[in-house]
């Protein structure tokens, strides 16, 4: 039985910090931690190994479906090989959010989702985790920052990967994945009524975490 296992369903835009939040807030309750995104990586990733067109749906939902994947060691496999760091190249993000457009892949994804709510609890985090996977969360957050804040937070994250990137086509591939996201017609990206909203651009990591549990205590009890 897991429909009284409690969710917390972390809501948001790219480069919001909400990836660093929902699995601090997992670690702070013992809950597990689902990071959907890691989930979109690896189907495409997966469909560009195999070939398979991003834009033929029926295949594309196929090979999401029969994904080989774990997450083991803090590390993201497919097929038994580590690709943690293979499904962050720019290659792959820029895939990713067109596979991620497709109701197809989203459907195929669904159950597998799901699959992560075990108890004691589950902090879920992406896109759509309070308004489409677990619509019963417990608690429902949608995590932002402006823009230039967010754009600030992804840059330092690629120098310290070693990565050089224009502040400027930071910001523009922000702005540009926030409206793909958005307009979408399948799940998309969008602060619903009954998602507290947290808005980090002047918190730290603590606070922000610290402000997910305290809402959580309120609403639970525990
Ligand atoms: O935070 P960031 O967008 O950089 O990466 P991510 O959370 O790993 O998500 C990668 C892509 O998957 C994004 O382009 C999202 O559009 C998509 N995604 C989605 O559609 N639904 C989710 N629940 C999670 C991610």
């Amino acid at each position: 039985m897991t429909n009284h296992v409690p969710v917390i369903a972390i809501d948001g835009p790219s480069a919001s910090g909400k990836g660093t939040v929902a699995e601090r807030v997992a670690a702070a309750l013992g809950f597990h931690y689902l990071d959907s995104g890691a989930l979109y990586r690896l189907a495409t990733l997966n469909a560009l190994r195999r070939q398979v067109p991003l834009d033929d749906a029926v295949p594309l939902a196929g090979a999401t479906r029969e994904l080989e994947i774990s997450f083991r060691d803090g590390k993201l496999w497919l097929d038994g090989e580590d690709v943690t760091e293979a499904v962050r190249t720019e290659a792959v993000s820029a895939a990713t959010s067109r596979v991620a457009a497709s109701p197809q892949v989203r459907e195929a994804l669904l159950e597998r989702q799901r699959l992560f709510l075990r108890p004691p609890g589950l902090v879920a985090d992406g896109r759509d985790m309070g308004s489409v996977v677990f619509p019963h969360a417990a608690l429902k957050v949608f995590l932002t920052a402006d823009v230039g804040t967010r754009a600030e937070r992804r840059h330092k994250q690629l120098m310290e990967k070693g990565m050089c990137a224009k502040m400027a086509d930071v910001v523009e591939e922000l702005r540009q994945r926030d409206a793909r996201d958005s307009a979408r017609p399948v799940a998309p990206l969008r602060h619903y009524p009954d998602a507290l909203f947290l808005d980090t651009t002047a918190l730290t990591i603590d606070q922000a975490v610290g402000q997910v549990l305290a809402w959580y205590r309120e609403r639970t009890g525990n």
